[in-house]
């Protein structure tokens, strides 16, 4: 099945459930990818500054006890590197000698990664692997230690157990010694979480209509993008936004669940996944944790 097939068996058995959904992996179109953009520099998204600030602030914490003279940094969703970079330049300033391999499903981003690296790391060595998560995970390099990251919170939108299978890749890929670095949003007060998914400016509603958007474009769909709105939710006991997109006329859409956790559930998960100890670096609000699997 090429790609715009599987889009569309995704999109046809999605909305033929009795509660109607959207895989939230195809908010990242070109144009998806600019909105994602500018949700990341919104006042109100603190995920970006909240992990930033922990690897920036706890770099040399995060590191502890990985003393090899040279390793692997394996970035799984690497992006544009643009938040990576502070904790590269701090491992550098600390001495530390390393191989970065960004892992991204966009050869685009990847080239926009490797040039950022190039201007502000030009001796760093740089090897690109494009490809969805769990092929390139497989084409990991073990000649070498690696610390692999997996930040952004990323985690959070697989559903129901999803992350603890995809930790389990991950860790069927490590050898004893490698470390895991995986940024993780925390619960906290609901209604910081739900401005969040909920900005004022309205960039997250154009984020979730581009999903309908691109269904009526790239597969001839004729959604009526005037008669939805969107509707996130955060439930603080489960701890779970689901984002919905509501007809005005007659079905609802959810498109994406991003799960928030507390300290005991990441350690759950690192425990259901065959990790030996979790510890965690919080921001100075804890509202974020990058969490270390070993
Ligand atoms: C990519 N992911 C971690 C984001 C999240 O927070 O779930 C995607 C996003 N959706 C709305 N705003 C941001």
């Amino acid at each position: 099945m090429d790609f715009k097939q599987q889009f569309l068996a995704d999109v046809i058995s999605g909305l033929s459930q009795p509660l109607k959904k959207l895989s939230s992996k195809y908010f990242y179109d070109e144009k998806g990818d600019r909105i994602f953009q500018e949700i990341m520099h919104l006042e109100e998204y603190y995920l970006p500054e909240a992990e930033m600030e922990i690897l920036i602030s706890h770099s040399t914490k995060l590191v502890e006890g990985f003393d090899y003279e040279l390793f692997d940094v394996v970035e799984l969703g690497a992006g544009d590197g643009s938040k990576t970079i502070f904790l590269l330049e701090r491992l550098k300033a600390l001495g530390r000698n390393f191989i970065y391999c960004p892992l991204d499903i966009s050869p685009d981003v990847l080239e926009t990664n490797a040039g950022l690296m190039k201007n502000r790391m030009p001796d760093l060595t740089v090897k690109p692997v494009p490809g969805d998560y769990f092929k390139t995970l497989s084409k990991i390099d073990q000649s070498i230690p690696k610390i692999i990251l997996f930040m952004g919170s990323n985690i959070g939108n697989f559903e129901n157990g999803a992350d603890v299978d995809f930790l389990k890749k991950i860790k069927a890929n490590m050898l004893p010694g490698d470390i895991l670095l995986v940024g993780i949003d925390l619960k906290k007060n609901p209604k910081t979480i739900l401005r969040a998914y909920n900005d004022s400016k309205g960039v997250t509603k154009r984020f979730n209509m581009n999903l309908l958007e691109r269904i009526n474009r790239e597969l001839g769909a004729n959604f009526d993008l005037d008669s939805f709105d969107h509707y996130p939710t955060y439930n603080p006991l489960s701890g779970t936004t689901y984002s919905f997109l509501v007809s005005m006329k007659k079905q609802v859409v959810q498109t994406e669940v991003s799960q928030k956790y507390n300290l005991e559930e990441i350690e759950a998960l690192g425990r259901q996944s065959g990790f030996a100890k979790v510890r965690h670096l919080l921001d100075s609000k804890s509202r974020f944790s990058v969490s270390v699997f070993e």
